[in-house]
C-alpha cells in the first residue's frame, strides 16, 4: 500500500524530469568588458561573471587589458581595441561566435572590436550597461587622489588636443555640445566609432550583422552625462539641455553605422535598469542579460496535466532574488 502510493506520487514526476532533459540549451561563450578604474579580478566584475555564466550555461571570459585600471584611464582606446581584438582572436573558445557584455566604457572596446577587428571571431550578440555610445558631455567626478589630480590636469590642457587624446582614454568619447566641429577635427575615436565622417562601409555592415543589441540604460546615471547616451540618445549642436532621443539624432536619421537598420529589424532592445550607475538587481541581469546569453529561447514542456518550465527558466537564487551588484568602482 505504502509502495502503490509512492508510485503513484511519483510516476509523472519522473516523466517530466525525463522529459525535460530533451529542453536543454546550448550557449555561445561570452566576454566581458570591464569599466573605468575597474579590473577582471575585482569582486563585483568576478561575481557578475560568475553568476551569469552559471544562469546561461555558458562560459563567461573577463578580458583585461594591459593592466586593468591604470590602463582603463591612459590607454587611448585606438590601442585598447587593437589589443582586445588580438586577444579574442587567439581564444579558440569563441571561434564558433560568442556574445559581448560592455560594462560603461568597456562597452566601447566591445564596439571597437566588433567594428574596426578585421578576422576576428564573429560576435553575435552586444549586450551594453551604461554604455556611452553617443558621447559623455563632462567627465565623471573623480576626486582627490593621485591620478585624479593627472586627469584634470590632462583635462584642462585641451581635451581635443593631441596630447590628452593620446593619454587620457575617456578623452576620445567625450562630446562637447558646445564644441562639436572640434570634437570632430580632434576626437580620435569617437567620431570614427560612430561612424561620423568618412563613412566606412565595413564597420556598418559589421554593427548590423548582430543579432541582437542590448541598450541598458540605468534610470539614477549620475556619471553619464546625458544618461540616454546608454540608449544612443545625445544633445543637438550647441545645446546642453534635454537630450535628444536616438531616433532624432543624425546618426539614427541618416543610418551612419546601422543603427536604424538593426532597430527597425527589431533587433535594439532598449532597456531601463533601476539602480545608479552600473547597479544592477540580479532579477534584472535575469531579465535583461542572461536570455541573450542563452542560444535557444528557454521553453515550457508540457506531459498530462502538469505544465514546468525547462531548468533555465526556473530561478536558481531564490533566497537573493533583490540582491544587487555594483560594478562601478569609485574612488
Ligand atoms: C574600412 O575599414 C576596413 C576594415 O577595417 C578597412 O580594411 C578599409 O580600408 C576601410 N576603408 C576606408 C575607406 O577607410
Ligand atoms: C554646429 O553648430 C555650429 C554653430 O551653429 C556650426 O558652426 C557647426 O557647423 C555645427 N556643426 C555641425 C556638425 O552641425
Amino acid at each position: 500500500m505504502a509502495l502503490k502510493s509512492f508510485l503513484m506520487i511519483f510516476t509523472p514526476l519522473s516523466i517530466i524530469t525525463f522529459t525535460s532533459i530533451s529542453a536543454s540549451t546550448h550557449a555561445l561563450p561570452f566576454v566581458v568588458f570591464h569599466g573605468i578604474s575597474d579590473q577582471c579580478s575585482n569582486e563585483g566584475v568576478t561575481q557578475f561573471t560568475e553568476l551569469l555564466s552559471k544562469w546561461s550555461g555558458s562560459q563567461g571570459y573577463c578580458i583585461e587589458i594591459g593592466n586593468g585600471a591604470w590602463d582603463s584611464w591612459f590607454m587611448p582606446f585606438l590601442k585598447q581595441t587593437a589589443i582586445a581584438c588580438e586577444k579574442v582572436k587567439k581564444m579558440s573558445e569563441l571561434r564558433g561566435g560568442y556574445n559581448i557584455i560592455g560594462l560603461s566604457q568597456g562597452t566601447m572596446v566591445g564596439r571597437g572590436i566588433l567594428e574596426f577587428c578585421d578576422g576576428g571571431p564573429p560576435v553575435r550578440n552586444l549586450i551594453s550597461l551604461a554604455g556611452p555610445h553617443a558621447g559623455i558631455a563632462s567627465i565623471p567626478f573623480c576626486g582627490s587622489t593621485l591620478v585624479c589630480i593627472l586627469v584634470d590636469f590632462l583635462l584642462e590642457l585641451a581635451v581635443y588636443s593631441n596630447f590628452v587624446q593620446e593619454h587620457l582614454a575617456p578623452a576620445n568619447y567625450i562630446k562637447i555640445p558646445t564644441d562639436i566641429d572640434d570634437y570632430r577635427k580632434g576626437c580620435k575615436f569617437l567620431p570614427k566609432l560612430n561612424n561620423e565622417i568618412n563613412r566606412n562601409s565595413t564597420y556598418r555592415e559589421r554593427f548590423t550583422s548582430l543579432q541582437n543589441l542590448v541598450l541598458i540604460m540605468f534610470e539614477k546615471d549620475e556619471i553619464l552625462v546625458p544618461k540616454e547616451t546608454s540608449w544612443f540618445g545625445y544633445y543637438t549642436n550647441g545645446s546642453w539641455s534635454t537630450a535628444l532621443p536616438a531616433q532624432e539624432t543624425t546618426l539614427y536619421t541618416e543610418d551612419w553605422i546601422g543603427l536604424k537598420a538593426l532597430d527597425e529589424a527589431g533587433k535594439v532592445k532598449y532597456f531601463k535598469a533601476s539602480g545608479s550607475h552600473l547597479e544592477i538587481t540580479y532579477s534584472e541581469m535575469k531579465e535583461y542579460i542572461q536570455p541573450y546569453l542563452v542560444e535557444n529561447e528557454p521553453y515550457l514542456v508540457e506531459t498530462g496535466h502538469l505544465r514546468i518550465q525547462d531548468s533555465h527558466s526556473v530561478w536558481p537564487f531564490s533566497g537573493l532574488k533583490e540582491a544587487t551588484i555594483k560594478l562601478y568602482i569609485s574612488n
